[in-house]
């Protein structure tokens, strides 16, 4: 699509791209030669479930990370934003490293880099200047991170005519923002290239595929900051959970005596038992103890010493931790994946769907918040404040320990439910950010690139 068709189509759109690429200009005093921009997502159902291999239930936003973009005629990368916060990047395509131990914003646009390099066997990528513009809220849960990767994946690949279908780059991106050291899942990056105007979707992996899910009439989904900030790559919150649902895997598999080498997930032990879900939380119940286990516990079922553990089952910032709540984990991905396909059949149900997507998403709060503990105090007190306004239903949205809820709002207690929010969780803030912090959006388009003509 060419960058002028935007005028007819979506003119705010247009007119933000027209300051981006004033900015572009300023900074490196020529024009782009395109944008690509991928959009954030608000997760309705499915939490902590993509990186156990379970389906997911998410909706793009029609918020995004834009890059305008021009190739150079050396192999210098200089990355900017238009944002003065973020610092500005120099390097080189042939030559440049990410870091993980505390990583930049702009090692995100490495990521997207690497993953196009690697995949496509690029050896010859031209320089780039990049001038970047956000508008999904940062260190939100709204996936801020995974659009940049996106994004830059995308611009890299159209910069060396790669052709490569959604599917393809969302596996390319899925995969390169481990550089980053957090092991994600793939919903963020799937979402990202895979979304359709005006649909949710159910996004499975293994093979990666989606199907659209309309979502019911008469409620809204409203995003609500909770204004602690949490960026995943920052503390090692995340990788623990996804290291407990690997050991936890391990475990099942060894107690039911499958074949360990081809286990990584705990939706690989479901598969190979080729039980029900119900089966699955019964099983977690019966077989483990409430207690957190220890590497010791753990590598004596496994037949292990507590070096091989860490070596083989822990990750480099998880590497000291020693007690795994395995049960509570466990019971968490089995029982959340349960909700995601019950929350899809009820999305097509005639009689009253809404109170029964309500009760799923509240009940996936919970489960987030007591056993996977990927809450935090502001974020249960804003999800009941969301309730007790009127939303039929509310959890957090994203990796958690802070970010955004999402709420499901009948259309005709949105306005009453916004005016008790600005009162009570908002009372402090001024007009200008209350608008930031809460917003309600219709699923959003898919990841895509703008020429400039
Ligand atoms: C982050 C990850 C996703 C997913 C969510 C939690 O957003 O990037 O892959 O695991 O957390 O559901």
């Amino acid at each position: 699509m060419d960058l002028e068709s935007l005028k007819e189509t979506n003119v705010e759109r247009y007119t933000r791209y027209k300051t981006l690429i004033g900015k572009f200009v300023e900074k490196f005093n020529e024009d782009p030669q395109f944008v690509s921009r991928a959009p954030g997502r608000v997760n309705l159902i499915g939490e902590h479930i993509d990186y156990c291999g379970y389906s997911v239930l998410p909706m793009a936003l029609t918020q995004d990370l834009s890059l305008a973009v021009r190739t150079n005629s050396s192999t210098v990368l200089r990355v900017s934003n238009i944002n003065s916060a973020f610092s500005d990047y120099i390097g080189d395509t042939t030559t440049f490293t990410i870091n993980s131990d505390k990583p930049a914003w702009f090692n995100y646009i490495l990521c997207g880099i690497k993953g196009i390099i690697e995949s496509s066997n690029i050896s010859n990528l031209p320089g780039m200047d990049i001038m970047v513009d956000g508008s999904v809220p940062q260190a939100a849960g709204l996936s801020s991170s995974s659009a940049l990767v996106c994004a830059a994946g995308l611009a890299t690949a159209h910069a060396c005519n790669c052709s490569l279908t959604r599917l393809e780059l969302a596996d390319i991106c899925m995969r390169c923002e481990h550089y980053i050291g957090t092991q994600g899942g793939g919903m963020d990056q799937s979402i990202s290239f895979l979304a359709q105007q005006g649909m949710a979707k159910l996004i499975s992996f293994n093979p990666l595929r989606s199907d659209n899910v309309v979502l019911p009439d008469g409620a809204v989904f409203v995003v609500t900051n909770s204004c602690v900030t949490m960026k995943k790559a920052d503390t090692a919150h995340f990788n623990t959970r996804v290291t407990e649902c690997k050991v936890a895997a391990q475990m099942l598999a060894s107690w039911k005596s499958l074949d360990r080498s081809q286990v990584k997930t705990l939706g690989d032990v479901h598969e190979m038992l080729g039980v029900d879900l119900d089966s699955m939380v019964k099983m977690v119940e019966d077989l483990m103890h409430d207690h957190p286990y220890n590497v010791g516990e753990v590598g004596q079922q496994l037949g292990m010493s507590g070096e091989e553990v860490k070596e083989k089952l822990l990750f480099k910032n998880t590497s000291q931790v020693d007690s795994f709540k395995l049960k509570q984990r466990a019971t968490h991905v089995f029982s959340e994946a349960r909700r995601v396909f019950k929350f899809k059949e009820v999305c097509s149900e005639t009689t009253n769907p809404l109170v029964k997507l309500g009760e799923l998403m509240n009940e996936s709060h919970d489960s987030c918040s007591r056993l996977y503990e990927a809450s935090c105090k502001e974020l249960d007190q804003l999800t009941e404040l969301c309730r007790k306004h009127g939303a039929l239903g509310s959890r957090f949205t994203g990796a958690g320990w802070g970010g955004c809820a999402v709420s499901l709002v009948p259309s005709d207690k949105l306005n009453s439910f916004i005016g008790s929010l600005r009162t009570s969780y908002y009372a402090n803030m001024n007009d200008d950010e209350f608008a930031k912090a809460v917003f309600f959006t219709a699923p959003g388009g898919g990841a895509g690139v703008y020429l400039q003509l």
